[in-house]
């Protein structure tokens, strides 16, 4: 009787995940959208597409308040897995910490006068073998921030974090953050002196259309 219990504990404990994920209504944050339509003109999405590249070298000049604010309403307008949105933004403007956050890899070491770090909560993601669909809500976040970015004339270079274990964790301890929170991404922005070609990278062999 009692293992019966058990298994029946169990089967609902995961039946309930299931239902729990069964979220796609749409409960956008309707006065944040509000606040926050398009402040002027923006650079058609077409010359974004390819005017964004990555820049390793950056002016000292700040990135204003207001377009930061911008830029964490376009990675959160962004889509996720059953509208989970498990993710978290971590907008580092000190001077010391952002030293320290450069020198995670080799390949985050460039200075620039703002470091956002995109970090997956992994409390918040969908549960079970589905967890993992974070790392796909929160891409989609960096992305938007790099192309919004770009069409606010500001430079940008996402640097990846997870699935490297060392520079995850030093991640998480710089910031003093939790393990269920998993930095997936360094992004390094500010204005740049030179503007990088822009470019397409299109090749037809990758296309693979089936009639
Ligand atoms: C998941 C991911 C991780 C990356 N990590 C780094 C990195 O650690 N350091 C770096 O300088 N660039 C990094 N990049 C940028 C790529 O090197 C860059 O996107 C690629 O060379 C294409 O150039 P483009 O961004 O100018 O189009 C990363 C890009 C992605 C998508």
């Amino acid at each position: 009787m009692r293992q019966l219990a058990y298994i029946w504990f169990n089967i609902h404990k995961v039946l309930s995940h299931i239902v729990e994920q069964d979220c796609w209504e749409n409960n956008y944050n309707k006065e944040a959208y509000d606040l926050h339509l398009v402040r002027g003109k923006r650079m058609e999405l077409e010359e974004v597409m390819y005017k964004r590249r990555s820049s390793r070298e950056f002016l000292t000049k700040e990135i204003a308040d207001e377009d930061i604010d911008t830029l964490t309403h376009y990675a959160m307008s962004g889509p996720s897995a059953c509208n989970k949105r498990p993710w978290e933004f971590y907008i580092i403007k000190n001077a010391g910490i952002r030293g320290e956050l450069r020198k995670v890899t080799k390949y985050t070491d460039y200075v620039s006068p703002l470091i956002i770090i995109v970090a997956g909560n992994t409390k918040r993601a969908l549960a079970l073998q589905l967890n993992d669909f974070w790392i796909q809500d929160c891409s989609a976040a960096i992305e938007n921030i790099l192309l919004g970015a770009t069409s606010l004339g500001i430079g940008s270079c996402w640097c990846g974090l997870k699935p490297q274990v060392r520079p995850v964790k030093k991640v998480q301890t710089i910031l003093g953050i939790e393990k269920h929170i998993v930095p997936l991404g360094l992004i390094h922005l500010g204005y740049t002196a030179q503007e990088p070609e822009q470019r397409s990278q299109y090749d037809k062999k990758r296309i693979h259309i089936m009639e």
